[in-house]
């Protein structure tokens, strides 16, 4: 038998710690590798394919990115690009696919598996928004990025009296801005999931100098879409959208972190400044939660595909892992509750 691998979309700590795992458990079993470079892309036209080997995964538990690569391309914008992957991948005499990624990667997985083909997925993002599952790899070594940050930012706020604006991942959702705020101490927490008024914000910043409490940290995720002080406007997102493959604006573009801490200026007169974390949260070596999970989910997706079952993917819940099926972990994106909400309101 012969598996192939591949690690789609945004890169996230702890991808290499799974493509080893699925590896490393398939040697096991006496199972070939192969590895598809460059997420989805690695199985168009020509195709770009590498044989994995025990000595080519040696090493790479702590190492950040992927081995292979990854990419945003999309075969279900391409004209036959299911068809085309397929037969790619059947021409090479591959008789199963793991593929490691968000929605969009599990999304063209999900479509694989339905056309007939054995595909099993092992969830990934920073972002930590896929269903039906407690873990995806990524979010705890980002949310580790965000704290470190924040514990810098409130000596220096400290130290100038400012309101400091902290730009997080996280696409849709807070998780990234909810947990690192949380575990960093932020005094603010703005997440799409439960929008703001600039005026609240404002009214927060003077009750906090009200109370002799000469800085603040105000953590706003880039998915934010702020209103304006009476609750009409659109808020002070600025720039014209950039989509991806997978239809997604580029939200870093959207300079929400910049735009606000340019209103809370105007507004309150305090000075005030901006820091967007970016892709350091996406960079770096993945936090020892990470590296467990990749490689639990890692070896159960190999397990999987070794004893025939496909359109399925390992997930964690209630603190183990679990089977589901692809369509699961993909059926709606995963929130912030109010609950987690609140309880950060309690710190401002
Ligand atoms: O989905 C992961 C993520 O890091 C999001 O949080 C962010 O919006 C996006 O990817 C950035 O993508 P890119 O690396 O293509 O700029």
């Amino acid at each position: 038998m012969r598996i192939g691998v591949l690690t789609g979309g945004g890169d996230a700590p702890g991808l290499n710690a799974a493509i080893r795992a699925v590896a490393r458990r398939a040697f096991e079993r006496g199972i070939q590798v192969t590895g598809v470079k460059n997420g989805w892309a690695g199985l168009l036209q020509a195709g770009d394919l590498d044989e994995l080997t025990p000595a080519s995964v040696r090493g790479i538990l702590p190492l950040g990115g992927t081995i292979l690569g990854t990419s945003r391309t999309n075969p279900l914008k391409e004209k036959g690009g299911v068809e085309q992957s397929l037969a790619l991948l059947r021409g090479n005499g591959i008789d199963g696919l793991v593929a490691i990624g968000g929605d969009d990667t599990l999304s063209v997985a999900a479509a694989m598996s339905e056309a007939g083909y054995p595909v099993v997925g092992v969830p990934k993002t920073i972002d930590n928004d896929l269903s039906a599952t407690e873990f995806c790899i990524g979010f705890d070594t980002a949310v580790g990025v965000v704290v470190e940050a924040l514990d810098r930012l409130h000596t220096t706020a400290s130290a100038h009296h400012r309101v400091m604006v902290v730009e997080v991942m996280g696409r849709d959702t807070g998780w990234v801005a909810m947990v690192g705020g949380l575990a960093g101490g932020a005094d603010m927490i703005l997440i799409p999931e439960f929008p703001l008024r600039l005026g609240e914000v404002e009214q927060h910043l003077h009750r906090r100098r009200g109370e002799g409490k000469d800085f603040s940290i105000i953590v706003v995720a880039e998915g934010v879409k702020m209103q304006s002080g009476d609750g009409t406007g659109s808020g002070p997102a600025a720039q014209p959208e950039k989509r991806d493959a997978f239809g997604h604006v580029q939200l870093a573009r959207q300079g929400v972190g910049d735009a606000l801490s340019t209103q809370i200026e105007e507004l309150t007169g305090f000075e005030t400044r901006v820091t967007v974390l970016g892709h350091l949260q996406r960079g770096g070596s993945p936090s020892p939660i990470d590296r467990i999970w990749a490689t639990r989910v890692g070896v159960a997706a190999t397990d999987l595909l070794a004893e025939n079952k496909a359109g399925l993917i390992p997930v964690r819940q209630n603190g183990e892992v679990a089977i589901v099926p692809l369509r699961e972990v993909i059926r709606e994106t995963r929130r912030v509750p109010e609950s987690l909400f609140r309880l950060q309101r309690i710190f401002g």
